[in-house]
């Protein structure tokens, strides 16, 4: 009892460091706006390939073609997709419209997956082994995914009102047009659980407002050098660049590079 009222104590004060979490000035804010940037920090060093899973109409997307050569979007919904493909800053965004359960996409093709509000659509333990499965070594699963909330979860969701009314009012809340499930199958104790079990080292955290966010790095294999880290001599190589932006280096070997052993070997 002592210790499930100390670790509830614990996530609330976690929760609550959010209050610093305020809405990047944008006409288009919302929950799940609002941790847009706990994915794009968790893009890893070498990051030429990136996934936004139940893309609905393109947000996340395009801020992640910002810093990623490759992006693509994938969701089950037309009428999402098209809105995503009309936006002016689609032209460069590959978007499929599909079930990422079973599009052909290559195993391990990706170095970022990233899902927003849409991974409660689906089983979540299905799901997090397909997108685990779809990245490759050292790369980056990034969630910010919604949860059914307990008794336990009261004062979080209590904390949470005040700041929302504030961001309220400096700038509308935008209701994004995609398909909505509601209420999520899993608990924010049940999906933490999944979490653990399917993803070992997951960093799951419940935030403030009505949201947790799961970080997990695919634990890289010895001599796994995957192929679009180190393509082949003459290949080229994505290389992370001060805030967050990507630069094109030209990739010249392994010696050449100075290259010891890839980025998230060494975490
Ligand atoms: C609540 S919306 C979130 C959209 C967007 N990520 C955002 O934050 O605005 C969830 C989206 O996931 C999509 N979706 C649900 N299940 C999916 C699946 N199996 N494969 C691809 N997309 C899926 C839905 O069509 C919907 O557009």
């Amino acid at each position: 009892m002592l210790i499930w009222t100390t670790l509830g104590t614990l996530e609330v004060i976690e929760a609550l460091r959010d209050w610093t979490v305020v809405p990047v000035p944008s006409d288009r804010w919302n929950h799940n706006t609002l941790y847009h940037p706990v994915v794009l920090g968790s893009i890893p060093d070498v990051c030429n390939r990136a996934l936004d899973v139940g893309c609905g109409v393109g947000m996340l997307t395009r801020e992640l073609r910002q810093v990623v050569p490759e992006v693509v979007g994938i969701d089950t919904d037309e009428s999402s997709i098209a809105a995503a493909r009309a936006d002016l800053g689609a032209s460069d965004v590959d978007y499929v419209q599909g079930n990422v359960l079973s599009y052909p996409f290559e195993l391990g093709s990706f170095d970022l997956v990233a899902a927003v509000a849409s991974l409660h659509h689906m089983d979540a333990e299905i799901a997090l082994s397909r997108l685990s499965a779809l990245l490759r070594s050292g790369g980056v699963l990034a969630v910010v995914g919604l949860a059914r909330s307990s008794l336990g979860d009261l004062p979080i969701d209590v904390a949470a009102v005040l700041p929302d009314r504030i961001h309220r009012r400096c700038a509308p809340y935008w209701q994004h047009p995609s398909p909505i499930v509601w209420p999520p199958p899993e608990s924010y104790t049940s999906m933490r659980g999944v979490a653990t079990r399917v993803l070992r080292d997951a960093r799951f955290r419940r935030r403030l407002s009505w949201r947790y966010t799961l970080v997990w790095t695919k634990p890289a294999t010895a001599a796994t050098v995957s192929r679009s880290s180190a393509p082949a001599s003459g290949g080229r190589r994505a290389v992370r660049v001060g805030g967050g932006c990507t630069a094109r280096a030209r990739w010249a070997g392994p010696e050449a590079a100075g290259f010891r052993s890839p980025a998230w070997e060494q975490r």
